[in-house]
């Protein structure tokens, strides 16, 4: 691995993060149906409490109200909290102004100067990868993100971005992909050697494949909502992997299989962010922490979700 910028060290020393995409988006995670802000405030404090300060948002999430609520949530604690937001790429916005002004709308719901990773949520149709690095140099240099990140960017866009801001002196921090036992396509195409090589901190989303691999879902007990028609195929086949995990999960002391899955992630080298509804949730992923699968353990999961994946 090459050296690592003095600016981005801090997120290497992240094992674990949280999500905040479930705060007040109806669309995908039914905000307002089975949980509510007094839910997602007690997963706030309980990953709080168990030392989780890292938190994942975007302007996008909720319209703006997961940003507004942890603005909210942040007046009530003492405790410091480190913010990573997205600037959503909508193909309006054609020109590199447009990310510190969104910048500047995301402090404002989310009530801080600040933060301490600004990533963009996508790549742009309207808005070249320079482009958009150009807008971030800008917010780099305004002092109103500490660091720059892309998210679902391929290895090629990563570079671009990458060589774009290192013209400026600026460390890429960061890609936030998709990166979980069921989906590993970051490992496979060499993204995640490519980020380890290039000190890029990768960011794992739906690390625990939006609930599935806590193996509370079955065919018979699909996800609610779009995700039973996303995870149709899936479903069926998963079985096998979730008896795996939780005989492993058993051999630790009683890890449960989504704390198995981000340890998993943990152990490939990324950095997961798994969403919490609830305090319950919250509480139960922060125990992926504090203990190592084998190397033996990684590579039978491995083995196993190369059966269902291939
Ligand atoms: N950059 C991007 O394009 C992008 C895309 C997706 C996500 N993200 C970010 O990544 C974060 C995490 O990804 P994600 O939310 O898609 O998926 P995830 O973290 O894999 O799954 C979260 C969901 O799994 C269930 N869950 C969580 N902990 C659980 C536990 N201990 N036991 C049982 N079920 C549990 C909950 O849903 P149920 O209780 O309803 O099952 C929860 O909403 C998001 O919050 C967001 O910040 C970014």
């Amino acid at each position: 691995m090459t050296d690592i910028s003095s600016e981005t060290r801090f997120l290497h020393a992240i094992e674990m993060g949280l999500g905040a995409w479930q705060w007040g988006d109806r669309i995908v995670w039914q905000y307002g149906h089975g949980y509510s802000v007094e839910d997602v405030k007690l997963a706030f404090e309980a990953s709080l409490n168990e030392g989780i300060r890292f938190v994942d948002t975007a302007e996008l999430y909720g319209n703006g109200l997961s940003e507004r609520l942890l603005g909210r949530f942040l007046k009530d604690t003492e405790q410091p909290v480190l913010i990573a937001t997205k600037f959503f790429p909508w193909p309006w916005r054609f020109t590199k102004g447009a990310l510190p002004k969104a910048l500047r709308g995301s402090l404002a719901r989310l009530g801080v100067e600040s933060v301490d990773l600004y990533q963009v949520h996508w790549p742009s149709v309207t808005l070249s990868t320079d482009g958009l690095m150009e807008g971030m140099v800008e917010c780099v240099k305004s002092g109103t993100t500490r660091t720059v990140g892309v998210s679902n960017f391929g290895q090629t866009r990563m570079l671009a971005a990458y060589s774009a801001l290192a013209r400026h002196n600026i460390p890429l921090a960061s890609n936030q992909v998709h990166y979980s036992l069921l989906n590993r396509t970051v490992e496979k195409n060499g993204t995640l050697a490519r980020c380890k090589e290039l000190g890029i901190r990768l960011i794992a989303y739906s690390p625990i494949e939006k609930g599935l691999l806590s193996g509370k879902y079955s065919p018979s007990n699909p996800p609610p909502g779009s995700r039973a028609g996303s995870y149709i195929t899936l479903l069926p086949k998963i079985q096998p992997l979730i008896k795996k995990m939780t005989e492993i999960g058993q051999d630790h002391g009683g890890k449960s299989n989504a704390q198995v899955a981000l340890n998993w992630v943990i152990c490939k080298g990324a950095l997961p962010i798994p969403g919490a509804k609830n305090a319950e949730q919250a509480q139960q992923n922060a125990g992926a922490l504090g203990w190592r699968l084998t190397e033996a353990e990684v590579a039978k999961l491995d083995e196993i979700s190369d059966q269902i994946l291939e």
